[in-house]
């Protein structure tokens, strides 16, 4: 089947070399040159394991190729459309700018049976508005709403072999029979492996995204305000978890305790969505979404105030290590990413901030060059008053508390993902804090 993606970000570029993979004939589209140099030279131009194997497979088919000509789409049957929808500057709301402006350089070019899937994260109503959009504009092409649900660090896999899939259809049931048909040929492979599909309509595609985000966004700040009550009381909210996770009901994924979530979706869908849900004056039903972001943000808060306090009050000149920067391990993504904004905090109150990460110091960089950054581990830790562990990455999770010692100017460190063994830090002379933790 001839398809195009149109974006190639963390979510186009892998869908559009994961389309090819399953033996689709693929064009990506997308505005930014450097991008697509480095995707035509078969080179990922984001950090995601997996994915430049995939793209020189993919290449070398010739079944994929990128371009920034919006006219490479005429003959594709199947449009995805994969551009982000960041926050709104000074609001909460999402901003649509990018999921408009793809509409309106598609649709000039789409054909009678084409189909167009939107993948992009949207409020809820959006594909309706779009589909009439598509339709005043005198295209009779269909359009679907096909959510995905890729993890950064895992999104060649979740692309390839998806827990589910949620095809979103229009009213119009030959529009729906056609979009369906195309997106089941698009997803063949996955379909014949038994992978569930959910067919529904558009509202409910939607949020089926956001809600899903909400949740997981939902059970984290969950325990972190377990934490919080761990905190005074000398509990140990690790434990908890395990403990309360054992209940199958329950679960352990996602009750990691600790600095909190950030990157490219959880902070900016739960937002969008209570943006949402207000216009829709519905606003009370996820209220507690506001509670769960400001959960969320005091965990930031307290891993700053762990190393003030271990600084006895006074950051002003001292040195802190402050391991990983990217939102989470397997990624070079620091979108709303926890650990460099307690780093950005820690150099606001005037410490001497070192930061290091395996693959988001370029990225972290550009938006913060007031940071002090090294690419060695052991050159970030050296005369450290105190180390913090902010993103979980291998190489610092696994640190031998007795190997760093003879590095640092102080023993102190503030495991911000409640990563390490406290006894054994304390055994090789460390004051440790968690979060959560005695
Ligand atoms: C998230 C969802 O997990 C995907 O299903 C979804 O497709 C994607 O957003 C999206 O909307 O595109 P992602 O942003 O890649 O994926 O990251 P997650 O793995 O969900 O982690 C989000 C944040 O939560 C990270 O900062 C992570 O460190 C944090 N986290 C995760 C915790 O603090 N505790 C946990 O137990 C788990």
């Amino acid at each position: 089947m001839r398809i195009s993606v149109i974006g190639c970000g963390y979510l186009g570029a892998v869908h559009a070399a994961a389309m090819a993979k399953l033996g689709h004939d693929v064009v990506g589209v997308d505005v930014d040159p450097v991008k697509l140099a480095a995707l035509r030279r078969g080179e990922a131009p984001f950090f995601e394991p997996g994915l430049p194997e995939l793209l020189l497979e993919a290449g070398a088919t010739g079944r994929l190729t990128f371009t920034d000509d919006i006219s490479a789409v005429r003959g594709a049957k199947l449009h995805f459309i994969a551009v982000g929808t960041p926050q709104r500057q000074g609001a909460n709301s999402a901003d649509l700018r990018f999921v408009d402006a793809a509409f309106d350089q598609l649709i000039p070019h789409l054909s009678a049976g084409d189909v167009v899937a939107g993948k992009s994260t949207v409020p809820v109503g959006t594909a309706a508005r779009l589909a009439e959009k598509m339709a005043a504009s005198g295209s009779d092409a269909a359009l679907a709403w096909n959510p995905e649900f890729l993890r950064e660090g895992f999104a060649v896999k979740d692309s390839l072999t998806p827990d589910r899939l949620v095809f979103g259809l229009p009213p119009e049931p030959a529009a729906a029979s056609l979009a369906q048909a195309a997106l089941r040929e698009a997803y063949a492979t996955a379909l014949d492996d038994a992978t569930p599909l959910v067919v529904t309509d558009y509202a409910t595609a939607e949020l089926v995204k956001v809600s899903a985000n909400a949740f997981l966004a939902t059970k984290i700040s969950f325990i972190n305000a377990m934490s919080e009550i761990a905190e005074a009381t000398g509990a140990d909210v690790t434990q908890l978890a395990d403990a309360i996770g054992f209940d199958g009901r329950i679960g352990r994924r996602f009750l990691g305790a600790g600095v909190g979530f950030g990157g490219g979706c959880l902070p900016k869908d739960i937002r969008a969505f209570m943006a949402r849900a207000e216009e829709l004056g519905r606003g009370e039903s996820v209220a507690f979404l506001k509670e769960v972001d400001a959960i969320n943000m005091r965990r930031r808060h307290k891993v700053v105030e762990h190393v003030v306090d271990l600084l006895d009050h006074e950051p002003y000149g001292k040195t802190v290590a402050v391991l990983g920067l990217a939102f989470k391990p397997h990624s070079d993504d620091v979108r709303d990413s926890p650990a460099l904004d307690v780093a950005v905090r820690l150099k606001g109150l005037g410490a001497n901030v070192r930061a290091t990460d395996p693959e988001a110091i370029e990225n972290a960089r550009a938006l913060h060059p007031q940071l002090d950054y090294h690419a060695s581990f052991e050159e970030t830790v050296t005369g450290a008053d105190v180390v913090v562990l902010v993103t979980e990455w291998d190489q610092y999770r696994y640190l031998d508390p007795e190997a760093v010692a003879p590095l640092v100017a102080a023993r102190n460190v503030v495991d911000g993902r409640n990563s390490y063994d406290p006894a054994r830090w304390r055994a090789a002379g460390w004051t440790y804090r968690g979060l959560g933790r005695p």
